[in-house]
């Protein structure tokens, strides 16, 4: 049977780094939303010019957007055996659509490790961030620093600073994280899904708290 595992928490929590790491690790695939919109963004697709504005806004983009954006990553090949949803869902319709799909594979959600950490602590690790141009890999300007300033260790690309990075725009995420995707916390709970994880720790240590909630 699949494996899906969701990582929940708040906009620079540390999903996204964590979601590398344990893809590596699990051999699932790293399905992140939000790389998936910035993708889109880059490529001029149509979804992505239907999201860019909500990405610069720090809204979420609409839920019938979003779901079927899943629902065409979750039916590649690369997901047979699950993935880890980095991102995704973000609101309770999208978290029923993802158990309908789930169904449909023949799968469910395993566990929802639930990343938490002091809102000062997000600020500073979201606008100290840099990004990969070409496929997103994650660094940090004090607590992850690539060997060469502005060049990403793994495929030689270019780093860049996100534009929903800037601390204004990291407070509004916050806020609507807070609005819309903190009740995920309870429909998970009632699911007996959800372990709670420090993300107030080095990287290594949310990493080995995260293995272990795995196990359970
Ligand atoms: P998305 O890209 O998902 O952003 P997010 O959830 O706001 O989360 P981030 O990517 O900012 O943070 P992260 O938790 O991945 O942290 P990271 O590992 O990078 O979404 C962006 C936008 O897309 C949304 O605003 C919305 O518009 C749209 N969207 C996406 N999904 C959607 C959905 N389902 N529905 C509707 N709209 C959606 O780490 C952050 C920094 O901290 C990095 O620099 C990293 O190096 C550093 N760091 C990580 N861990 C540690 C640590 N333990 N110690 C020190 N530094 C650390
Ligand atoms: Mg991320």
């Amino acid at each position: 049977m699949a494996t899906f595992i969701v990582l929940l928490g708040p906009p620079g929590v540390g999903k996204g780094t964590q979601a590398e790491i344990l893809a590596d690790t699990t051999k699932l695939a790293h399905v992140s939303s939000g790389d998936l919109f910035r993708e889109n963004i880059k490529n001029q697709t149509e979804l992505g010019k239907l999201a860019k504005s909500y990405l610069d806004k720090g809204d979420l983009v609409p839920d019938d957007l979003t779901i079927s954006m899943i629902r065409d990553r979750l039916n590649r090949p690369d997901c047979e055996a699950g993935a880890i949803l980095d991102g995704f869902p973000r609101t309770p319709a999208q978290a029923d659509a993802l158990e309908m799909m789930l169904a449909e594979f023949k799968g469910q959600v395993d566990v929802v490790p639930y990343i938490t950490a002091a809102e000062s602590i997000l600020v500073v690790r979201a606008s100290g961030r840099w990004t990969c141009r070409a496929q997103g890999h994650i660094y940090h300007q004090k607590f992850n620093q690539p060997k060469q300033a502005g060049i990403c260790d793994i495929d030689g690309s270019e780093l860049y600073q996100r534009e929903d990075d800037k601390v204004e725009t990291v407070t509004k995420r916050i806020r609507v994280y807070l609005e819309q995707t903190m009740p995920l916390v309870e429909y998970y709970r009632q699911r007996d899904k959800l372990v709670e994880v420090n993300g107030a720790q080095a990287v290594e240590q949310v990493t080995k708290d995260l293995l272990s909630a795995l196990k359970k």
